[in-house]
């Protein structure tokens, strides 16, 4: 079979010829009402039936995957779509390096394969959950889109997980598939897994935040599984990193805008004080501060996502093969770690110190710090916009001890500048540090909907360029009537 060819045939499109593998085309099918169940409940409040313009995979190709076109949000198709296999691949680290990768779930790994599946497939759905509300307030058309791009892209997603688990973990595979739709995020009762994935999503510089900063935590997740020694994990990872570019594409841009638009009203307006928050706000955008807090408070949930900086989990999750480190086969060592270190940043003695660990216990560290690597970069953009207008002011990462409740640093209040305080001095400065509630309430106020082709908000700048390469006023959702 021609891997790039997507089959539309079956009620769910996908690459990995499911017309001729009738047990888990069946089970999928049995699935898929309760998933459309779940989206319409769950799902993009208010425009289920607008007519959208999105982009759905039809290949696998690097050069051509997707295509644009107007659709319903309920009837997009969602599908099954793996990077072609390729031929001779080998486990590239662990106990099994050198070996080839396994078609099959290996006996001995199952639960813990079957758990990262799981977990990642947690996330998915809990995104679209939280997100859900924001259609109503979009700043523009163009905004609009794109959330709702992200959305049926995260639908996709659990899709993905829910393939593998029942192509391959049989009864409590599909047990677990079934769980993934009961889950809500922020449910008192029955919560999602992780808890940056409960938190609220109130307006869209948390949408954007979030795309930025969690979404990229997804791609930092994706990018260690797509290194998996269990094939069709890796071959589903590295399809889904392609969109997950977009979201995080969604996420910087979004707020590099909301930057621009402030720093532009700032200068038209003469004011050079970042600090002059009243005037700031005054002309209808959102004050540098205030990005920063939100900017604080999303990286800091984001890096609860990697766990504890030392874990004996993500060392056997290596060591078997299942899970590598960022861009595994391009690092030089020998990939097994058994006698290797890894600085970690630990509390000791009351104070933050610099300790060799073993490398493999580390390894959600090493994880996390080529995520604060490249979250910086994107920062380092951020700040460009900033110089260039001629502003002045520094968009900084709190230091990663910062507001945790998860790791070395969940028991100490430590500030955005890496000091450790006690609960006096934390009291004292943390709206300085974190969003208030007056912070909220002000952004809130903002959030106004813009419905008119190439119209926005007062708070954002339009885009560069088009989604698509549509001009300006391009409708990209039409609303129903
Ligand atoms: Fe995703
Ligand atoms: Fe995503």
């Amino acid at each position: 079979m021609d891997i790039q060819h997507v089959d539309y045939t079956t009620l769910i499109p996908n690459n990995v010829n499911l017309a001729e593998d009738r047990q888990v085309l069946r089970a999928l099918e049995n699935w898929h009402p309760g998933y459309i169940d779940w989206w319409m409940d769950m799902g993009p409040e208010g425009f289920q039936q607008a007519l959208v313009y999105l982009r759905t995979a039809v290949s696998v190709d690097p050069k051509g995957w997707a295509k644009f076109d107007y659709v319903k949000m309920p009837d997009y198709r969602w599908g099954i779509l793996l990077a072609p296999k390729e031929e001779n691949r080998t486990i590239a680290f662990g106990r099994h390096r050198g070996e080839p990768a396994w078609q099959d779930v290996p006996g001995e790994y199952r639960a813990m394969l079957r758990r990262l599946v799981v977990i990642q497939g947690d996330t998915e759905p809990a995104s679209v959950e939280q997100q859900r509300h924001l259609g109503h307030t979009a700043p523009s058309l163009y905004d609009l889109r794109n959330v709702f791009q992200v959305n049926v892209e995260e639908g996709r997603h659990l899709w993905a997980m829910v393939y593998l688990l029942q192509k391959y973990f049989g009864r409590d595979g599909r047990e677990e598939a079934a769980e993934l739709l009961q889950r809500r995020s922020g449910d008192a009762d029955k919560p999602r897994m992780l808890g940056a994935f409960n938190e609220a999503t109130p307006d869209w510089l948390s949408f954007h935040m979030f795309t930025f900063f969690t979404d990229r935590d997804g791609k930092m997740q994706l990018e260690s599984l797509a290194q998996s020694g269990f094939d069709p994990l890796s071959r589903t990872c590295r399809f889904m990193l392609t969109e997950e570019a977009h979201h995080m594409f969604v996420g910087e841009t979004g707020v590099g805008r909301t930057i621009q638009r402030t720093c532009e009203a700032m200068k038209a307006a003469g004011i050079e004080d970042p600090n002059d928050i009243d005037k700031i706000r005054g002309l209808g955008v959102i004050d540098l501060p205030t990005m920063q807090r939100k900017l604080n408070l999303h990286y800091s949930l984001s890096l609860d996502l990697f766990g504890s900086e030392v874990s004996t989990n993500a060392a056997n999750t290596f060591t078997a093969g299942l899970k590598g480190r960022f861009q595994e086969t391009k690092i030089q060592d020998d990939h097994r770690l058994e006698n290797a270190t890894y600085p970690v940043l630990k509390l000791v003695g009351g104070e933050i110190k610099r300790v060799d660990e073993p490398a493999l216990t580390a390894i959600n560290m090493r994880l996390r710090d080529d995520y604060t690597a490249d979250c910086q970069r994107g920062l380092d953009r951020w700040n460009k916009i900033v110089e260039r207008i001629g502003v002045a002011f520094r968009f900084e990462l709190p230091h990663v001890g910062f507001h945790r409740r998860i790791g070395e640093f969940k028991n100490v209040k430590v500030t955005p500048t890496g000091q450790i305080v006690d609960e006096v001095g934390w009291k004292r400065d943390r709206d300085k540090w974190l969003p208030t509630s007056d912070d909220g309430d002000f952004i809130v106020s903002l959030m106004k909907p813009v419905t008119e082709p190439g119209k926005f908000a007062s708070w954002i700048a339009p885009p560069r360029v088009g989604i698509d390469n549509k001009p300006g006023d391009f409708e990209y959702v039409k609303i129903a009537a």
